[in-house]
């Protein structure tokens, strides 16, 4: 798995900013123009990746039509055991791009999101950091911790956390149409883990594993329950 050489600082406003993620990622900042694989910090923040670039904004694209409708996320709602009047505590074992997890955040659940890609990490953060100043995000991005580990560190702890939620995703048997994102991802990450069957052989309350259609799992035994999309599922164990 490629990860990030360092953080570059493109202008005086985005310093203290770098600064702050350099030391709470231990990634040091950097201005080599060789290094191949870092995030630069200017209006924007970039991961770059072999000539490749990523941005990650809740508040643009595609992902913004997600959030203006995030109260329509029927069967993932209904994967979680959403209630309205009771705040879940989910532990995110693959946290990506953090967009499930900002979405169940909206929705008012406590969120644990782990990612072991340092870079990811830091455009979750950065997606945050960029939110307007409205209430209901800002109640949303308190719900978020983010922590930069092999979610496997949770194994042990598993049980007190109300759901896990886990989307390895790129495990399709059949070539499914990528957005340019997970397309990067695909590259960037190369290497393919899936901490589900770990997930699954510890005690826990609830487990929602997101797959697309005809993905294979690991796991042998039937979910509990399904809950159909258009192009992805959601099994939920017991
Ligand atoms: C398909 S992406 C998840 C996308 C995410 N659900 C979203 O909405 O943005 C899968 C992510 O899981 C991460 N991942 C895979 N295995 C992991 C593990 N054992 N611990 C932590 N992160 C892991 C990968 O680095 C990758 O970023």
């Amino acid at each position: 798995m490629a990860d990030i050489e360092g953080i570059k600082i493109l202008n005086l406003s985005s310093k203290k900013r770098a600064k702050n993620l350099s030391k709470k990622y231990d990634i040091p900042l950097i201005n080599s123009k060789s290094a191949k694989t870092f995030i630069s910090m200017g209006d924007k923040s970039i991961l770059h990746f072999e000539n490749n670039k990523l941005e990650n904004s809740f508040i643009a694209g595609k992902f913004n039509t997600r959030i203006k409708q995030h109260q329509s996320e029927t069967i993932l709602k209904k994967a979680v055991g959403w209630q309205s009047s009771v705040q879940k505590h989910i532990l995110d074992a693959t946290g990506g791009l953090g967009h499930d997890s900002f979405i169940l955040a909206l929705l008012g659940q406590k969120i644990t999101l782990l990612e072991k890609n340092t870079g990811l990490c830091i455009l979750i953060e950065e997606a945050l950091n960029n939110l307007p100043n409205l209430p209901y995000f800002n109640n949303a991005r308190d719900n978020i911790s983010i922590i930069n580990k092999d979610s496997r560190a949770f194994l042990t702890s598993a049980e007190h956390f109300d759901v896990i939620y886990i989307d390895p995703m790129f495990n399709s048997d059949k070539k499914l149409k990528r957005s340019k994102q997970m397309e990067f991802l695909a590259n960037y990450l190369a290497e393919y883990d899936d901490p589900s069957i770990d997930f699954y052989q510890t005690k826990f309350k609830r487990m929602v594993i997101k797959k697309e259609f005809r993905s294979s799992s690991g796991i042998k035994d039937d979910p509990a329950i399904s809950f159909k999309g258009a192009s992805i599922k959601y099994d939920v164990y017991l």
